[in-house]
Parts: C-alpha cells; sequence; structure tokens
C-alpha cells in the first residue's frame, strides 16, 4: 500500500498539477499532498518556489473546489504537529476573527470562557498592514511571553484554562512558508487558499470547536458582505469536514470596534469589559462569541444559557480574575489589571477636528489602522518594531451628530514626523452628511452553520 503509494507520488510532476489548475482541472486529494510535501518538507521530488508560485497563481484564479480546500487544509495541518490536548479537562474551543481595527475580543473571551471551565488553546497571529494582532498587544504589557514552547503552553493551559502564543515552528509550518509566497506573489486573497491557511493553523491546537468571526466591511479584509459570507461558508464546511463543530458569525467592520485602537490602550479597553465597563459594541460581540464558544464546547445548552454564562463570568469578577493568572503565567506583570498606568503610554495628544456638521454616515475604517501604522502603532513591513503607547480614540461612530469644529477622534502619539499625513488620513475616512443616516446597521449581520 505504501510503496504504491510512493510510486504514484512519484510519478507526479508538479508541472502537469500547474496545466491541470490552469485549465481548470480539479486535483485529487494525493496531488494537493504531493505539492504540499514536496514544497514544505523537500521530499523526493523536492518543487521550488516558483513552481508552487505558479501553482498558487493559477489556483487563485480558477479557484479550488470544498474537495480541494479541505484536502490542502488537511495537508497543511499534518505538515507539523497536532496538539492532543485529550489530557486536559473541558472541551477545547477557540475563535478566529479575520481582522480589523479595534478587534480585541480575543482578550476578552479567552478569560471569559476558560472561568466558565473551557479550555481556550489560543494560536495568534501577529498584526501587519492596516490590521493589529492580538500577539503584539499581549506584548504591551511588561513582560508578557507569547513565545511559549509547547511545552510550556501545556503547562499554562493546565494551570489555568487559557493560554495565547503564537505559531511555533511546529504548527502548520506549510502555512507560514506557503503564505509567505503568497504574500510576495499577490495571491493572499483567494477564499480557498485563506481557508486553509487559516483552518490548518486553528486545528492544528487540537480543538474540538471553532467560533469564526468573519469581518465585513471597510475595515476587514473582505469588505462585501458576500465575499465574507462566502468565505465563511466555505471554513464552516471545512470545520466540519474534519469533524470540528464550527459557527460563524458575520460581523461589522465599517468602524472600529470600541473606542480605541492600539496596543496598550486595547488592553485596557478589555480590562474595562471585564471589569463590567468599557463600550457596549466590544460587550456585545465578546459575550455573543463566548456564547457560542460554551454552546459549541457543551457547556451550555443553548446559546442563551452561554450568554447568561458569559454575563456571569464577567460580573462575578471571575473572568478579570483568570486574566490576571493568565498575564501571571506566561511572565507579565499581572498589576496591569488593577494599574492600568504600568502600560506603555504615549507622551502627546492632538485632536483631529471635523470640517463640517451634520451625522456620521460611515468611516473608512482601514484608513484608521493605515494611519495608526504611519504613527508606529502598526507595521508598515513584517520587520518593523511597534510602538505600543500610540493610540487612536474614537468620539463618534455612525449615526453621531456632529458639529463643525468638535473632535472626531484624538492621536496619541509619541513621534511627529508623520503626524500631519495621519491626521488628515483619520480627518478624510469620516464621512459627514446633513441627513441623518435611516437605517442602523446591526453588529452581528449574520450566523452561518448554527
Ligand atoms: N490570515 C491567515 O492566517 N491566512 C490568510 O491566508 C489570510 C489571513
Amino acid at each position: 500500500m505504501l510503496r504504491s503509494r510512493l510510486i504514484l507520488l512519484t510519478r507526479m510532476r508538479a508541472v502537469d498539477l500547474i496545466r491541470k489548475k490552469r485549465d481548470s482541472g480539479e486535483h485529487t486529494r494525493e496531488e494537493i499532498e504531493f505539492l504540499v510535501s514536496g514544497y514544505t518538507r523537500g521530499e523526493t521530488p523536492k518543487i521550488p518556489d516558483y513552481q508552487i508560485a505558479a501553482w498558487l497563481m493559477a489556483a487563485w484564479i480558477r479557484g479550488l473546489s470544498l474537495a480541494e480546500t479541505t484536502a490542502l487544509t488537511e495537508a497543511m495541518l499534518h505538515s507539523g504537529e497536532v496538539l492532543d490536548l485529550s489530557d486536559l479537562p473541558g472541551k477545547k474551543v477557540d475563535k478566529h476573527s479575520t481582522g480589523g481595527v479595534g478587534d480585541k475580543t480575543s482578550l476578552i473571551l479567552a478569560p471569559i470562557v476558560a472561568a466558565g471551565g473551557l479550555t481556550v488553546p489560543m494560536i495568534s497571529g501577529r498584526g501587519l498592514g492596516h490590521t493589529g494582532g492580538t500577539l503584539d498587544k499581549l506584548e504591551s504589557i511588561p513582560g508578557f511571553n507569547v513565545n511559549l514552547s509547547l511545552e510550556q503552553f501545556r503547562h499554562v493551559l493546565r494551570e489555568c484554562g487559557m493560554g495565547l502564543i503564537g505559531q511555533t515552528g511546529e504548527i502548520a509550518p506549510a502555512d507560514k512558508k506557503i503564505y509567505a509566497l503568497r504574500d510576495a506573489t499577490g495571491t493572499v486573497e483567494s477564499i480557498g487558499l485563506i481557508c486553509a491557511s487559516i483552518m490548518s493553523k486553528k486545528l492544528a491546537e487540537g480543538i474540538d470547536a471553532l467560533v469564526l468571526d468573519v469581518k465585513t466591511g471597510s475595515g476587514a479584509f473582505m469588505k462585501r458582505e458576500e465575499d465574507a459570507v462566502r468565505l465563511a461558508e466555505v471554513m464552516v464546511d471545512t470545520g466540519k469536514r474534519m469533524g470540528k463543530k464550527v459557527v460563524a458569525l458575520i460581523t461589522d467592520m465599517d468602524q472600529p470596534l470600541g473606542r480605541f485602537a492600539g496596543h496598550s490602550v486595547e488592553i485596557i479597553e478589555c480590562i474595562e469589559v471585564l471589569s463590567a465597563r468599557g463600550p457596549a459594541d466590544l460587550r456585545d460581540l465578546s459575550i455573543e462569541l463566548s456564547a457560542w464558544m460554551f454552546f459549541l464546547g457543551e457547556r451550555s445548552k443553548s446559546v442563551d444559557e452561554g450568554r447568561r454564562l458569559a454575563e456571569e463570568m464577567v460580573s462575578s469578577g471571575k473572568a478579570r480574575e483568570k486574566f490576571k493568572r493568565g498575564i501571571r503565567l506566561q511572565g507579565g506583570d499581572e498589576r496591569v489589571v488593577d494599574e492600568t498606568d504600568r502600560l506603555p503610554k504615549a507622551r502627546s495628544r492632538v485632536d483631529v477636528l471635523s470640517e463640517s456638521g451634520g451625522y456620521i454616515t460611515g468611516t473608512n475604517c482601514e484608513q484608521f489602522g493605515t494611519a495608526l501604522a504611519t504613527l508606529g502603532g502598526g507595521r508598515e513591513k513584517k520587520e518593523d518594531a511597534i510602538d505600543p503607547g500610540v493610540a487612536l480614540e474614537f468620539h463618534k461612530r455612525v449615526g453621531d451628530p456632529v458639529k463643525k469644529g468638535e473632535a472626531l477622534a484624538t492621536i496619541y502619539y509619541n513621534a511627529d514626523a508623520r503626524l500631519s499625513e495621519a491626521r488628515s488620513m483619520i480627518a478624510a475616512s469620516y464621512f459627514v452628511a446633513i441627513e441623518q443616516p435611516r437605517e442602523k446597521r446591526p453588529l452581528i449581520r449574520r450566523i452561518l452553520g448554527a
């Protein structure tokens, strides 16, 4: 059996598979495995960058079927270690967000769900471009270590039920190599490729269930709702084909989530929500995602019950305590939870004023993230260092009235070299009109896979 499989693989040629995809063919599972292992493990025959780059472009243009997407996800998942957390108590549940501006729910729901008795093994990412990253935000807490070995990660999970680390060399190494190539070849924005990339990493965490927060709107990766829905459908389907419970919430990213974007300010905003305060949109979405995690993790019989449990974890202070414990176990200074002044802060501040009066009808949300990165509060290139104190505070939300000369936002900054550029970008990203917008778009647009 093994021998005939080996013969089959050695007879395959990458060039034939590139041609097949170029001509809209559908790959078999073996063909996908051949491409992934030949590229990432250098198994005979070794496939070079240029052939995978050509195949990626063919796949980008022709698309991948659900069967191909599942096969690609599985091949990438098994390119490294798949964690076995069966010795830890409770179901293992995670959440993945496709990212946006001010999106910080991971840091709220991990302690809520862990306090409620489930295990949350989160392998998170860094910010790039206009989106923020969970790991970068955590690193604004003095001493916090996101680079735990898998053994240390297991220890933290055993001790407190939640752990947040970066991708290690052992987890889905194929994704790391293929993603770098996609980034350099204009082949990122493909539903099949995105799905395989995200799901291979998440499923390698050894989880039983996954809640997806697929963002849509001007600050999201998927700007159009129909694209977000399509991506969500493919991810839900792929996860289910692989035996996991998966739901996707399509949520609004037409304006920032919460009141702040930046690194230490977002930690403070999470502490606010965990202390039963904080902005309503951030609180509501965090409770909703936690409720689904409780339900899928079989901790509650319904989403309603999960919602009540999530609220109880916040109001009782249990989630806040869990957050402190998680910080301590990962080497961070837990005192930041009670004394937020211990977090890095920018030295200067300036308001961005409205040039006209009326109502806020919308925002170009992506530009807020770009402006933040311009000031050092994000990365423009992978190797850029982040200034954790740089921040934006948003004073106006869509539908709010605004007077001419009133503050739309406040910039907290340390270096003023690109301040005027950032200021103009933010001012231009608020759309103001005389008429109040009639419809209020819901925060949660749709739920798929329930
Ligand atoms: N995030 C990922 O991890 N992979 C993608 O392909 C896109 C976003």
